[in-house]
């Protein structure tokens, strides 16, 4: 059946970030808005984005947008576990009393309370907090959102969240990005060492993974308290050859796992707080996006990952919000973008690339994060005449419309 075209417009500007580079520092003066600008769309994809009165020739209707309106390619987060159970409030105000997150983790608290709270919970009910966080995300302009599994850590209980994150993806506009993490820490109900626990979820679990297309990316957390970097590589080689793309929990509390995560190849290396030189460096040279968790620090009340040196460098940075029930209950991608923009000193275009292709290319998505032909048609639109006032405000300004494939999804 022919399908029609519809126009999008007019935006007081629109940033399209066509031709900006996937790796290095960008100046503001690159980002070239366009004025009085129309998205062309069909079949959820921009056939065109130009000037509005030149597009409206050419468009079969036309969505009219009304007052001062400036169009983002809509943003992507590329970092989060928002399949969870209960609430670590507790662990935040012991935090706040001079606990640290490694300590509270072996009293008990930490990322295994929130496995047990996870495993209670029944799948309908991980659903519904996944479509919650999710459509909340997407009033504050996320189209696309990465969710991880990890708090489940057996064969069954992974299952449970990844069919839970696939569930919920079909009740929502934004798409969803599974991740598995059952490498996050070794579960305290396993008889064996970490050697053992990643065997038994290679074996048993990554069959059931391929067979119903649950995921393909496979994450590990890299730590101290958490799994070496000599068994984390075995296991990253060997879901490799099954086919799933890497990306790592590294360098958030030591040194370690970018290095393990340039030597497989991994697609991205994520927190990076406790990166040096060293590291800046290697990363920088390879093919491996680097993304900084901002809520992550602002949530432990720990330094933020060198994104400024990281770009220097020469290094791809991508924002995400690692958005979880321990280290960054916050949530809020914008927000935290702004605020590393503003201690990091990363130019508006730097914090933008970084929650747009930049996080997009972490994903090993080519198709969307910039408004170019070609690419799905997901905006974020803000009621401001100007796009330095959507950094300025530091994420206080909310979206006053998002479309997700063409479609209006929401509008306030
Ligand atoms: O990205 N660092 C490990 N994992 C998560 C935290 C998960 C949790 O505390 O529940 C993170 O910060
Ligand atoms: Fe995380």
């Amino acid at each position: 059946m022919e399908t029609s075209s519809t126009l999008i417009g007019p935006f007081t500007q629109l940033v399209s970030l066509e031709g900006l580079s996937l790796k290095g520092a960008i100046k503001d003066e690159l980002l070239t808005p366009i004025s009085n600008a129309g998205v062309l769309v069909k079949d959820g994809l921009i056939l065109k984005v130009g000037d509005f009165g030149e597009l409206s020739q050419e468009s079969d209707q036309t969505i009219e947008v009304e007052g001062s309106q400036v169009c983002l390619p809509g943003f992507v987060d590329s970092h989060t576990h928002i399949c969870f159970g209960g609430s670590r409030a507790r662990d935040y105000a012991a935090r706040n009393n001079g606990k640290t997150y490694l300590e509270i983790a072996r009293e008990g608290g930490g990322i295994w309370d929130t496995v047990t709270k996870t495993r209670e919970a029944n799948a309908d009910e991980l659903v519904v907090g996944i479509v919650r966080r999710a459509n909340r995300h997407l009033t504050e302009g996320v189209t696309t959102i990465e969710v991880k599994s990890g708090y489940g850590l057996s064969v069954d209980e992974e299952l449970k969240m990844l069919r839970a994150v696939a569930k919920a993806g079909e009740k929502i506009a934004p798409n969803l990005v599974p991740t598995c993490l059952a490498a996050h820490i070794l579960p305290r109900d396993f008889h064996g060492n970490h050697g053992d626990y990643l065997n038994h979820i290679s074996q048993e679990l990554f069959p059931t993974l391929i067979e119903e297309k649950l995921t393909n990316r496979m994450d590990a957390f890299i730590e101290e308290e958490a799994f070496s970097s000599a068994i984390t590589t075995e296991y990253f080689l060997k879901s490799k050859e099954l086919g799933f793309d890497i990306t790592v929990h590294a360098d958030q509390f030591s040194s370690g796992g970018s290095e393990v995560a340039v030597n497989v190849n991994a697609i991205s290396a994520d927190h990076l707080e406790a990166s040096g030189q060293k590291e800046i460096e290697i990363l920088s040279k390879s093919n491996t996006i680097a993304t900084a968790l901002p809520g992550a620090s602002m949530g432990l009340g720990v330094a933020f990952t060198p994104g400024r040196k990281i770009l220097d460098a020469g290094g791809a940075l991508a924002i995400a919000s690692d958005w979880n029930p321990g280290s960054a209950p916050m949530g809020d991608l914008l927000v935290q973008a702004c605020v590393l923009g503003s201690y990091e000193k990363l130019s508006n275009a730097e914090v933008l690339a970084g929650i747009t292709f930049r996080a997009a290319a972490a994903l090993n998505l080519h198709d969307r994060g910039r408004l170019v032909a070609g690419a799905k048609a997901d905006l974020t639109i803000f009621k401001t005449d100007h796009y330095n006032e959507i950094f300025y405000h530091q994420g206080k300004l909310k979206p006053s419309m998002v479309f997700k494939e063409g479609k209006l999804v929401h509008s306030n």
